[in-house]
């Protein structure tokens, strides 16, 4: 079978992440199973791998494709926010490591059905997870114009918000807005579409807050990141990579205040937090993909990969 979606920064990521070959392994972010896959394949007979994603279509899909793995990999459908309650039930304290890919799949944007891209006329649903209340045609159609605008600024990093917003709310007036398509058109309508190398679609930043305020993604990494450093042994690995300046943000302060550990304000002469650094960064710019790599796979472009290991 063939997976739409081409894994990022493969073997940066198999580098940073494996320490032990007969190890314990979670795949966060699991999709269709790219990473995966070369986890089980460089891994022992003995290791395990639990994979984790939200949406239960990325399980069904990387079963099928680990389907040799059976053996040493174990699925659920569950946010990786709850990696601690994950571990708990299968009775596992700490692992050697830790994969988070963030943000959404070639499969979900071009196959799932869900409303993800302005390139597909779809039902604005963006839901990972079809268990969660809330739908992007929900926040669209009944969030206050203030408050979309604010969505669209703050997670699509969108200039044009209030226009956006204000469009929105004169748009629903007349009926809800309902599908993909209809969305992109009317932003496509009131922002100019940009040209050059690089040029995005003008919908691209308002589909991207929305998924973003849907899937409550910051949310869920700030959730994850404040229980990690009890969730991995002495020496295990977190690998994140991201694709949204935010959660890259978010990620490195996190990475940085653990290898501080002192939170102490820097003019007092002695410690008195007692708090000891927790990981030790592998690299401290992080990682980006190579030219070569964006060329082949263009998704990869805004990609950035952090990695620290727990002492
Ligand atoms: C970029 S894709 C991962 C691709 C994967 N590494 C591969 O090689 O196929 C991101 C995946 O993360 C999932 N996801 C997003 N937020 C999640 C969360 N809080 N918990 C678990 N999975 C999540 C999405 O459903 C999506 O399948």
């Amino acid at each position: 079978m063939e997976y739409p979606h081409q894994p990022v920064l493969v073997q940066e990521v198999l580098d940073s992440l494996l320490t032990a070959r007969d190890g314990l392994y979670v795949d966060g972010t699991v999709g269709t199973g790219g990473h995966s896959e070369k986890i089980a394949m460089l891994t022992g007979r003995k290791a395990r791998l639990i994979c984790l994603d939200r949406d239960p279509e990325a399980i069904d899909i990387s079963r099928q494709r680990l389907a040799s793995f059976k053996d040493k990999v174990t699925f659920v459908q569950q946010s990786y926010a709850a990696l601690d309650r994950v571990l708990s039930d299968l009775s596992i304290e700490r692992v050697h490591g830790i994969l988070l890919d963030l943000g959404v799949s070639s499969y979900q944007l071009e196959h799932c059905g869900r409303g993800f891209s302005f390139n597909r006329d779809e039902p604005l649903d963006m839901r990972m997870d079809p268990r969660d209340k809330v739908t992007a045609r929900q926040l669209v159609n009944r969030l206050g114009r203030k408050e979309l605008e604010d969505i669209i600024r703050r997670y699509g990093e969108e200039r044009r918000a209030r226009r956006i917003a204000k469009a929105i709310e004169n748009t629903r007036k007349r009926g809800p807005i309902s599908s993909s398509v209809q969305l992109a058109n009317l932003i496509r309508s009131i922002v100019p579409r940009s040209h050059g190398p690089g040029a995005k679609d003008p919908a691209t930043r308002t589909f991207q807050a929305l998924r973003i305020a849907v899937n409550r993604e910051l949310e869920n990494l700030e959730s994850f990141l404040s229980k990690c450093p009890e969730l991995l042994l002495k020496g295990g690995r977190l690998v994140i990579l991201t694709y949204h300046s935010l959660e890259d943000r978010m990620v490195k302060k996190a990475m940085v205040d653990w290898e501080r550990g002192c939170t102490c304000p820097p003019d007092l002469p002695v410690c008195k937090c007692g708090k000891a650094p927790l990981f030790r960064r592998l690299s401290r710019k992080g990682i980006k993909p190579s030219r070569e790599e964006i060329e082949k796979n263009p998704r990869a472009r805004s990609a950035m990969l952090r990695a620290a290991e727990r002492i």
